[in-house]
């Protein structure tokens, strides 16, 4: 393309790498040659000092220059040593105000909660175009957590979810409930003081930031604990039952793994989509599972989903990592499977080749089988707005943790205790 030129950058979390600079006379942007973080996006030094951050989403990631960076990579020097936020500030005799400072849950290098999470005083973030700076109530946790933490699978750090090495980012938490601090450039519909639940980046924290595009007025029937139990799992559930099921009044559902963060909501989703709903879960949980709404709940220590010769218009399979031939015998001669995803333990692709299997398979044979990418929108948002309101779904809150006990609320959720959501309230 004519006025563009290659330049060689260095990202202290990929390494060295090509990027096409744009070229003008004061460039505002580049385009990277790999996906941005989900989580907030990466630094990328050029070789005359200047530093740009990511900003884009997945894809192609347009970079901006000047935009603000993440704690990790401001504090990180030429050289490549990480220092401590104050010892920067004794450099630069910046940002000892009070003002600018908050408390958040960081870690630095993959792991496990209790052995890479702290509680720590780091500099609020800043907001760019189209960003909105969000003092944050409450933090949903959920699996999307423990993925980027750990970075695992592997799959996630090759395709550039997540730093190759370490996080790219030092705080986790996306589901949030806040209200609005202040707004960036080109920021329309949102105010400060505004009271929103949504998707941020860096949620298990004082402040966090999250673009406009994903944040709604928090519901008014539910408490900040409550709206930020929602986002993620709500929004996968929405699409799960309206897009990949394509759920219809009267169909039977079958929703495998129906006591957990994304089954809760489904359950009632698809209720609220005048379905006949069976759920799938633990002994523990049946109960909850009923509560919810359910027609049938089925114990999957004792029951498999196609023992009693049921077959069902849709399948939903959120947990047990069942293999294609199994879901599809519980399933009618043209029903439809939605693979929203489950926990394998694998370190390599976590069971992700199934997800990949059934469109592939689903072109020889009369049953749908897809596999669902969940989408992080206001609409969406707005649409479960609707459907809290209306009391056709509440959030089945588990148990609420402190800020600081982040950590456990992350071992709580891994450990399969969770009877629903868990939410950090800071
Ligand atoms: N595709 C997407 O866009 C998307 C979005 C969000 C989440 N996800 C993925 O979806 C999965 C579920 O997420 P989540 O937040 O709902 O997790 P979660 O809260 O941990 O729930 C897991 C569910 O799986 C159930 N389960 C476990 N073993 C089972 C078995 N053998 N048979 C049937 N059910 C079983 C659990 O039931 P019991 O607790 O009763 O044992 C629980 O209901 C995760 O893998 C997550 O990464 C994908």
């Amino acid at each position: 393309m004519a006025g563009t030129r290659f330049a060689t950058v260095w990202d202290p979390d990929e390494g060295w790498m090509t990027a096409t600079w744009f070229q003008g006379p004061a460039p505002d942007f580049i385009a990277a040659s790999r996906p941005a973080s989900r989580a907030g996006g990466s630094i990328l030094h050029f070789l005359g000092g200047q530093t740009a951050d990511v900003v884009g989403e997945r894809a192609v990631a347009q970079t901006k220059i000047g935009a603000p960076q993440n704690d990790r990579h401001r504090n990180q020097r030429r050289d490549g040593r990480v220092i401590s936020t104050e010892e920067r500030n004794r450099a630069t005799g910046h940002g000892t105000a009070e003002a600018v400072a908050m408390k958040a849950i960081v870690q630095d290098s993959y792991g496990e909660a209790e052995d890479v999470m702290r509680l720590a005083e780091i500099d609020r973030p800043e907001i760019g175009e189209g960003e909105v700076l969000l003092r944050v109530r409450a933090a949903g946790v959920d699996r999307g957590v423990w993925h980027l933490m750990t970075g695992l699978p592997y799959l996630l750090r090759v395709i550039g979810y997540c730093g190759v090495r370490a996080p790219r980012t030092r705080v986790r938490g996306s589901d949030v409930a806040g209200r609005v601090e202040a707004v960036g450039a080109d920021v329309t519909g949102l105010r400060p003081g505004d009271e929103v639940y949504g998707v941020a980046d860096g949620a298990f924290a004082e402040y966090a930031v999250a673009t406009a595009d994903k944040l709604a007025p928090k519901p008014r029937n539910l408490s900040a604990e409550q709206a930020a139990a929602v986002p993620i799992s709500g929004l996968t559930a929405l699409q799960a039952v309206r897009d990949g099921g394509q759920v219809q009044p009267g169909q039977k559902v079958l929703i495998i793994g129906a006591s957990g963060g994304v089954g809760t909501f489904a359950v009632q989703v698809a209720r609220a989509y005048g379905a006949h709903v069976t759920g799938v879960c633990s002994r523990a949980k049946v109960d909850l599972v009923r509560s919810l709404g359910a027609d049938n709940v089925i114990d999957y220590a004792v029951g498999d989903i196609a023992d009693d010769g049921q077959r069902y218009d849709v399948v939903l399979d959120i947990g047990g990592h069942r293999s294609l031939t199994h879901l599809r015998r519980a399933l009618t001669a043209t029903g439809r499977l939605v693979i929203i995803g489950s926990e394998t333990g694998g370190r390599w692709l976590g069971g992700f080749d199934r997800s990949l299997r059934a469109p592939l398979l689903s072109r020889f044979v009369r049953q749908t089988l897809t596999m669902l990418a969940n989408s992080e929108n206001a609409s969406d948002l707005m649409v479960l707005t609707d459907l809290i309101e209306s009391d056709e779904v509440t959030p089945a809150i588990d148990r609420i943790y402190p800020l600081s006990e982040t950590p456990a609320a992350i071992r709580y959720l891994i450990d399969g205790h969770a009877q629903g959501k868990v939410v950090v309230t800071v």
